[in-house]
């Protein structure tokens, strides 16, 4: 099932989520729903608040379907270290258009459990270690955009607020 993705405005997106405690069936179609949902939006990772969920669970394959290795099944995710710095171009499918320069750790180690309830890691560098910050925060109620500076963040809503008003956001 494919759901509609929540866009900035709604007050899911900057909710902290709880965390999952039930690996049951319903959260294995949640997941294959996640994924159906984050690949039709052309997306490379998708946090649960973004289908309107507030739970700690996200999905993220950088590699969009080429590699099976590269999916990944985050269930309640926290980052345990980082090293280094990186500044990229980010975006986000609950805020279509918009794009910002971010500066996030380099490398992140995470832990997580997967579908089942098992205790996992995973070293992210470069555009993993970014997906995995950017969903991680989704679940923190955390977006991009209060990740950069506020004269920056101020152009970025204001356009927002063009697009809301002409009906295209
Ligand atoms: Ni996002």
């Amino acid at each position: 099932m494919i759901y509609k993705i929540v866009k900035y405005g709604d007050p899911i997106l900057e909710k902290p989520t709880e965390p999952v405690t039930e690996f049951d069936d319903k959260l294995a179609k949640l997941v294959d729903d996640m994924w159906e949902t984050m690949y039709e939006a052309h997306g490379v990772g998708l946090a649960a608040p973004q289908i309107g969920i507030s739970k700690r669970l996200t999905v993220v394959d950088c590699s969009f379907k080429e590699d099976p290795k590269a999916k990944y099944v985050l269930v309640n995710p926290k980052i345990i270290s980082t090293e280094g710095k990186q500044t990229g171009s980010e975006g986000c499918l609950s805020l279509p258009e918009i794009r910002a320069d971010v500066t996030r750790a380099m490398k992140c180690t995470v832990r997580a459990q997967d579908v089942k309830g098992k205790t996992f890691e995973v070293t992210g560098e470069e555009l993993l270690s970014r997906c995995l910050q950017h969903e991680i925060d989704h679940l923190d109620g955390k977006l991009f955009i209060f990740r950069i500076s506020a004269l920056k963040r101020d152009l970025l809503l204001r356009k927002i607020r063009k697009l809301q008003k002409a009906g295209e956001w």
